[in-house]
């Protein structure tokens, strides 16, 4: 059944910017009441949300100031958004930074940031406040997820964690319970600040090495391509499903096959 995003209500972290500001905008476009942009830059908040009025007029987006690695933290901003505007239909765990070098903040936000999106969305906020018969929540990894990435390791860790708790959270048992789909989308290279100013956020020396070599190689795609990307999978995706969005195409779904499939007959 396709999941109708008119009229809806959604909240994405990292929405303030690049690709989260990009999802906020194609939703809009396909008549989503309103959203959410749940980010810690009060700055990217601030311009995202003149340039949402600008282009769909008054009240349909708020920003909260949020910082995803506190759960109490992250749940004002589910709070705001029941307080504003009643329910809560979809959300986009985006936040996230590629920062070897900090890589216990790396950690925190890419992975208990999408723990804490997906407790609150899943087993409390989308299933009392949705306004129709289902919910969605879309958690993003990365090519990185799927592939290792021998460049930035723990990033590529955080992002394989995200299609792991994702598939997890999204088995038909706790759809069946909660009405809620969780799918996971992975974008490619796409233009963004996080991939301009990579440089440095690597472990250093043999590190920034090999991402000097990979630099020549980058095919990126731009941050609305992914945006359409979503809103494909939002509409048709199963939960517990895994999607690419690379290379400026349409999205394909990335089936792992059974471990069974290996062992020896
Ligand atoms: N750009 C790419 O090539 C690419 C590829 C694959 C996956 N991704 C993933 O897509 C997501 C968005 O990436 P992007 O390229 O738009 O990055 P970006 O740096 O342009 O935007 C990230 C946003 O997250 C916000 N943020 C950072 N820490 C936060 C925190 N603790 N709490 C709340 N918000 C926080 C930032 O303020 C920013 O607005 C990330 O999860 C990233 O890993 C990006």
């Amino acid at each position: 059944m396709c999941f109708e995003i008119k009229n809806k209500v959604a909240l994405i972290s990292g929405g303030a910017s690049g690709i989260g500001l990009n999802y906020a905008k194609v939703l809009l476009r396909n008549e989503l009441r309103a959203v959410t942009l749940a980010d810690i830059s009060d700055e990217c908040g601030t311009t995202a949300l003149k340039e949402i009025e600008n282009e769909f007029g008054p009240n349909r987006a708020i920003f909260v100031k949020t910082d995803v690695t506190n759960l109490n933290n992250y749940e004002e901003a589910f709070k705001k958004t029941i307080e504003i505007y009643k329910n809560l239909d979809i959300v986009i765990n985006n936040a996230g930074i590629l920062n070897d070098a900090l890589w216990e903040k790396e950690i925190a936000i890419n992975v208990n940031g999408i723990v804490h999106g997906v407790l609150l969305g899943l087993e409390n906020y989308i299933p009392k406040y949705k306004s129709g018969s289902e919910g969605v929540i879309v958690n993003i990894s990365s090519i990185a997820g799927l592939k290792e990435n021998s460049v930035v390791p723990i990033y590529s860790a955080t992002k394989f964690a995200v299609i792991g708790m994702s598939k997890a959270f999204g088995d038909k048992a706790h759809h069946n319970r909660t009405k809620v789909k969780v799918l996971t989308l992975c974008p490619g290279i796409t233009e963004t600040p996080m991939i301009t100013e990579v440089s440095g956020r690597n472990l250093g020396g043999p590190y920034q090495a090999l991402l000097e070599l990979a630099q020549g190689h980058f095919v990126m795609q731009k941050p609305e391509s992914v945006a359409l990307a979503m809103v494909q999978i939002i509409k048709n995706a199963k939960s517990g499903t895994v999607w690419v969005a690379e290379g400026g195409q349409k999205p394909y779904e990335y089936v792992l096959p059974p471990r069974q499939s290996f062992a020896p007959k």
